[in-house]
């Protein structure tokens, strides 16, 4: 039986670009969650009896908020739901499900690398039929839909039994409880040369992967341990827990510190790489060399034909504008091009759907392809494993050996957490009224050639963005880019991106934060972050 049930409209249940995010005790208020879904539905046309795909990163409040969702999607009209055993599906791996099974959507249940837990994040987002995040205007007539919402409707049932493969049903709809890593991993077979990838195993190399109490620890043991032959052991926090241990599951320097410890140390794994709580972001390190992701996208970029799935080549590259132009020296050689978007991985869904792009990359540990329209960690860990099992070489050789042929593009990034978002706000507003003047001025010896506030026009659709982060280039090459954070909780967060190249293979192994120390000062004195914040120095260097 279908339940009508009167509600009233919940404030801010506006989705950003990984749908909407709040703590889990404002989902747990009364039809908080209910609200949202019947608004996301209202917003839907023509699904009846189409399959829709759910599931989630297994965070604290997962198991509850899909008992909600599968039931509001029986009294909707779905005709089928596939849904993750435990309520888990990768978001990488839902992309690839959609895709598969040519569903009408996919919700996932997810706040990324946000803390979990009963006072951390919780989140939920709708994919549509191409496997990548909704567009804006159904994000925003989801928004609209929720602020005028009376009532919604759910089927009275039972909870499904989500630890039980197989199918069963609510009211007239079916229920398909899947194997979350099998069509996953069947995929990865597709692309990587999985037989080379063992033999590098059966050869000895040692791994550690980092799954961060989070959603990959299932697909890393599946495929790295079971499939490929890695020994035991090599998925660390391999079982995901509804807080993640209390850890942040965020894969950078900070948070897998113990993951880059023993990968840094003289004895430790050759190869380390971890991903987030919903498995789309990576970091990939080796024995000695911590990979920066620009510089990852750039030789996956130039190696990728060695993976099966790319022997033909790739077509083009996309990076987002703060990622460094690493991957750009790398579409020249190959005389493809190499496409500048705004910082989110919604702005490669056009290009991946056009066939303009091939993989893309963004600086905030985002890597990817056109197999799925998400960002996909463990996707980067094989591509990594297969160059590594062909080339032979161990990382720290293939990434000097690119700059080499490349040259080296320094690269930093420098955040400033927490800042009042009014003084952030004007620091930004001055920055952009003094771009005119700027070109020509000389700071600490080096002197502007241009500045602007960077705007993408998309290639397929022609939609404009504007205001997207200001870019100070200097004669040298070098460049400063300066942006407020879209993700942030509390306050503003300012992000000041430093890149300088280095074409010299003399100087390829300064320290980083040596190589661009002028230009950090730079980065510092120019907008006078230190009058205008208060603060003396950023909060988290990567
Ligand atoms: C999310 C998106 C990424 C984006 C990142 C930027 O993780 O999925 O595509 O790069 O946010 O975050 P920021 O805090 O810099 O706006
Ligand atoms: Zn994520």
């Amino acid at each position: 039986m279908i339940r009508v049930v009167a509600t009233t409209p919940y404030d801010g249940q506006k989705p950003g670009t990984s749908g909407l995010r709040k703590k889990v005790p404002v989902f747990q208020q009364p039809h908080y969650i209910e609200n949202f879904v019947q608004a996301l539905f209202d917003s839907l046309d023509a699904f009846e009896g189409e399959t829709l795909v759910i599931g989630g990163d297994g965070r604290y409040y997962n198991r509850e908020a899909i008992q909600t969702v599968l039931k509001m999607a029986a009294a909707a009209g779905f005709g089928r739901v596939l849904v993750g055993k435990g309520g888990i599906l990768s978001t990488p791996a839902a992309s690839c499900v959609i895709r598969k099974h040519e569903a009408f959507g996919g919700i996932i249940l997810s706040a990324s690398h946000n803390p979990g837990g009963p006072e951390g994040d919780f989140g939920i987002k709708y994919n549509i039929g191409n496997g990548g995040p909704a567009p804006e205007h159904v994000t925003d007539a989801i928004f609209e839909r929720s602020k005028t919402i009376r009532e919604y409707r759910i089927l009275d049932g039972e909870d499904v039994d989500l630890d039980a493969l197989g199918i069963t049903r609510l009211g007239d709809m079916v229920v398909d409880v899947i194997d979350p890593v099998e069509d996953y991993a069947e995929l990865m077979g597709e692309l990587f040369d999985f037989d080379a990838i063992r033999d590098l195993f059966a050869s000895g190399f040692s791994m550690r992967f980092d799954a961060m109490s989070a959603v990959t620890g299932p697909y890393a043991t599946a495929i790295l341990e079971e499939t490929l032959g890695a020994r035991p052991g090599t998925v660390m926090h391999g079982t995901p827990l509804p807080d993640f241990g209390g850890h942040h599951p965020d894969p950078n320097l900070v948070h897998a510190k113990e993951l880059c410890d023993l990968v840094m140390s003289e004895e430790g794994p050759e190869f380390g790489a971890a991903s987030d709580g919903d498995g789309d972001r990576n970091m990939i390190i080796g024995r000695g060399r911590f990979v920066t992701p620009s510089d990852s996208l750039a030789i996956i970029a130039a190696n990728a034909h060695l993976a099966p799935g790319y022997k033909a080549g790739i077509t083009g590259i996309a990076r987002s504008m703060p990622t460094s132009g690493a991957a750009d020296r790398v579409a020249d050689k190959l005389g493809i091009t190499c496409y500048e978007t705004p910082t989110g991985w919604k702005f490669f869904g056009n290009l991946l759907d056009a066939g303009l792009a091939t993989v893309c990359g963004e600086e905030s540990f985002g890597t990817g392809s056109n197999h799925v329209r998400e960002k996909d960690g463990l996707w980067a860990v094989l591509m990594w494993l297969n160059i590594l099992a062909t080339r032979r070489q161990s990382v720290a050789e293939i990434v000097a050996d690119h700059w080499q042929t490349y040259g080296r593009n320094y690269y930093t990034r420098h955040d400033y957490e927490e800042v009042d978002s009014a003084a952030a706000d004007a620091l930004m507003a001055d920055l952009r009224a003094r771009l005119e003047t700027l070109p020509g001025t000389v700071i600490n010896g080096l002197t502007v050639e241009r500045a602007d506030d960077f705007a993408y026009r998309d290639p397929v659709d022609g939609s404009v963005t504007t205001k997207q982060g200001i870019r100070v280039f200097f004669e040298d090459g070098s460049r400063i880019v300066y942006r407020l954070s879209g993700t942030g909780t509390a306050g503003a967060t300012l992000r000041i991106y430093l890149e300088r190249f280095e074409p010299d293979a003399a100087r390829h192994d300064l320290d980083t934060q040596d190589a661009l120390a002028g230009l950090v000062q730079i980065a510092r004195d120019l907008p006078d972050i230190e009058g205008r914040t208060g603060r003396s120095a950023p909060t988290v260097i990567t």
